[in-house]
């Protein structure tokens, strides 16, 4: 299990004989899922090559201060505000002292003192630095002020000498770190996630569509990502900003969004919001199609069930289906749940029968229904972001009893568009 997903982890590397472990930190940090981005010292440049943190680390190293074109993109503020947690490792005596002293005059220290997150340092260095009055008073001061110190350790020493100031292995270092963070509830889960209506093209400038705004599949995504998950956001065309962390793939017909949807199986979690148009034209006109007659009709046919047979191609998603109805929710939502074969289903009423402070399409607020096979809970109007939260609440106790349980294991693999030929 990844225990740092969607993680923004800061890297700090001083001058210390220790920075050539910080590669392997960077490794060990994003195989745990976190997103790293390193800041080094002059002192640290003198150990280990920026190419090789970059190389590692997937992005530019950050050096300098009084860097015009870095502070024209990513500056000292941004990288501050990006990070979720800062861990400098190695630390250096010297930079513990320049930290004491609040100074800003270098990038890593300028980003420590604009940084509002939780702050941590690896000290390493020879024992008698580290036993000396100076440095200890330094790091009583940085914990006093709410600053972590992981380790130092004892042992063997890079200069022969043996005593306390080894860095933190990195293995434990990477355990130090989880531990600052709450687990979420998804930690370590995919949750993929589809959202908004379809478009399904007349001709060159119509199509058939619908009201969804794909607000609730945006919220439950936002949550999703809240409680951990790596989330992949299946979006038909919408109005709404990418949430942030979220992998977000643009669809605008309903065959676009299954062969999205099924490129990313299997994942932990399948939840789909989106309002998939039933129909689509049989013929889309290569031209704009002109005025004629007083009536005109339109032929029409069946789009795939996306729900449907994704569950039935990947039976071990837990599967979470979402029902818009006008009239006889409870009825329609039951058989949604038996003939999809999915694990829930969240219902909400839609139209005139939604009410005054209603969950129709557009609205931020909405309320609904979920069901199970057997049993079923109502939740109230609130805010879309709010439901979604509560919604991930209800649902994840389910999914942990079904993961519990056993997978079953996946059919046959049948592609149901076409069953006569093979799944890519
Ligand atoms: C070979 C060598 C090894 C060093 N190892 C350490 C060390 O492990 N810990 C430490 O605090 N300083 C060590 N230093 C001293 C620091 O590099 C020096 O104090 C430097 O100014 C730290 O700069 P920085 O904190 O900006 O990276 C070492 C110096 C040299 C030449």
């Amino acid at each position: 299990m990844q225990r740092l997903t969607n993680k923004r982890i800061l890297l700090g590397v001083t001058g210390s004989i220790a920075a050539y472990k910080s590669a392997e930190l960077i490794r060990r940090l994003r195989d745990e899922g976190a997103e790293v981005q390193v800041i080094m010292t002059r002192g640290a440049e003198a150990f280990i090559t920026a190419l090789t943190l970059q190389a590692v680390s997937g992005h530019p190293v950050h050096l300098h201060l009084m860097d015009t074109e870095a502070e024209a993109g990513m500056g000292h503020i941004e990288l501050a505000r990006w990070a979720d947690a800062i861990l400098i490792a190695p630390t250096s005596a010297d930079f513990m002292a320049r930290l004491a002293q609040g100074r800003a005059d270098d990038l890593l220290t300028a980003v420590c003192l604009a940084g509002d997150v939780p702050l941590a340092l690896a000290p390493a260095m020879n024992n008698r630095m580290w036993r000396d009055r100076a440095t200890q008073d330094n790091a009583k001061k940085l914990v006093g002020r709410g600053i972590l110190l992981f380790g130092p350790d004892s042992g063997d020493q890079a200069c022969g000498e043996t005593g306390p100031g080894r860095m933190r292995e990195v293995d434990l270092l990477v355990n130090d770190l989880v531990d600052m963070f709450d687990v979420g509830s998804l930690a370590g889960k995919t949750v993929l996630i589809t959202a908004g209506p379809t478009r399904e093209p007349i001709d060159p400038v119509r199509f058939i569509s619908n009201h969804s705004s794909g607000k609730m599949g945006y919220a439950i995504a936002e949550a999703a990502v809240e409680a951990g998950a790596r989330v992949i956001l299946v979006s038909g065309p919408t109005a709404l900003p990418v949430p942030d962390r979220v992998e977000l793939v643009n669809v605008e017909t309903a065959n676009q969004m299954l062969d999205a949807v099924q490129s990313h199986m299997p994942v932990d979690l399948f939840i789909a919001t989106a309002a998939v148009a039933d129909y689509r034209p049989v013929q889309v006109s290569e031209n704009k199609i002109k005025k004629q007659d007083n009536i005109m009709a339109l032929a029409l046919e069946k789009n795939p069930d996306i729900l449907a047979e994704t569950k039935a191609q990947f039976p071990g998603v837990f599967t979470i289906g979402f029902a818009a109805e006008t009239n006889d929710l409870e009825t329609y939502a039951r058989n949604k749940l038996m003939n999809k074969g999915v694990e829930m289903i969240a219902a909400n009423w839609v139209g005139s029968a939604a009410g005054e402070n209603d969950g129709t399409f557009g609205s931020d607020n909405n309320a609904l229904q979920l069901f199970w096979q057997d049993g079923e809970i109502e939740l109230p109007m609130a805010s879309k972001s709010k439901l979604a939260r509560s919604l991930l609440a209800h649902i994840v106790p389910h999914f942990e009893d079904y993961q519990a349980k056993g997978l079953p294991k996946a059919n046959n693999v049948v592609n149901l568009k076409d069953p006569g030929k093979p799944i890519a």
